[in-house]
């Protein structure tokens, strides 16, 4: 784990300057097809985009094409609740989520975006199909099972699976959370619990009591959830 990782700055376009340069091989590289429009990212200005065709040429940048990110810098949209997703792309466009990696990376992304553009984009990623995470497949953690399915009563944490589902399925506004990755989730619940950068939500109490190491277990867990 490695919160220190600079994360590329603007991969979007550094990817339209390098097409106009190195063409179709970047491109494929990355998923995208075809290399028309050097400039995609004044696609995100355009209501008439298709939310699979925004989808497929910005987000899929750094959430995959399918909503199944393979880097722990970025959280995983596939089958996300659609409430939950359209909640946080208006939270990130109203600059209420502070946290600094969602000020570099989604208020710019999210300012142009109408109320239909992100009602669009929280129906298509909350329709693809969630993979489980292949960093969590193999691991087992007991402390982390208990936490998520009992809470920890001294402690006045509550279970997460109360909110979360039972197999972290999400329900409604809150969030799915089976196999996103560790990563994400440890630096979200240490926002949650030592900053304002996502505040009016259960999540400051939840996670008010939760020393590092609970935070730990808990996370390893939850992304060895299978995504079904
Ligand atoms: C340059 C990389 C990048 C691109 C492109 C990008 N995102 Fe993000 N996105 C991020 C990062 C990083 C976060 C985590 C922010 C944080 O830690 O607060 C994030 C968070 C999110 C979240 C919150 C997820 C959660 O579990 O709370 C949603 C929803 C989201 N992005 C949707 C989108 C959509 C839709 C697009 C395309 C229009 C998009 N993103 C494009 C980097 C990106
Ligand atoms: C009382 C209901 C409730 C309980 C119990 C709860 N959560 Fe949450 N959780 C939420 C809500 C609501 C959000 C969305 C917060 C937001 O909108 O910013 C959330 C968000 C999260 C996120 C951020 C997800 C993302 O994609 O950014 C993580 C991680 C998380 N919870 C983990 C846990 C863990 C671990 C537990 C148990 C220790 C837990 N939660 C217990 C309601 C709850």
């Amino acid at each position: 784990m490695n919160h220190a990782t600079k994360l590329p700055s603007k991969p979007w376009r550094v990817r339209a300057a390098r097409c106009a340069i190195g063409g179709a091989i970047v491109a494929a590289a990355i998923g995208v097809s075809g290399c028309t429009n050097p400039e995609r990212s004044r696609d995100l200005a355009n209501p008439g985009i298709n939310p699979a065709v925004t989808a497929a040429q910005v987000c899929s940048a750094c959430h995959g094409a399918d909503g199944n990110s393979s880097s722990p810098n970025f959280p995983r949209l596939a089958g996300q609740r659609a409430e939950y997703i359209e909640e946080q792309l208006k939270n990130f466009r109203a600059h209420q989520r502070i946290d600094p990696e969602g000020y570099e990376y989604m208020w710019g992304i999210s300012r142009n975006l109408t109320d239909d553009q992100i009602a669009g984009l929280a129906a298509y990623f909350s329709k693809q199909t969630p993979q489980s995470n292949p960093a969590g497949a193999k691991v087992v953690s007991d402390e982390g099972k208990a936490i998520f399915e009992n809470g920890i009563p001294d402690k006045q944490v509550t279970a997460c699976q109360a909110c979360h589902g039972p197999k972290a399925e999400g329900l409604g506004a809150f969030p799915r959370l089976a196999g996103q990755h560790q990563d994400y989730m440890v630096k979200q619940l240490l926002v949650f619990r030592d900053t304002e950068g996502r505040p009016g939500t259960p999540m400051k109490q939840i996670t008010h009591n939760l020393d590092r190491k609970e935070v730990n277990a808990v996370t390893l867990y939850v992304q060895s959830m299978p995504a079904n």
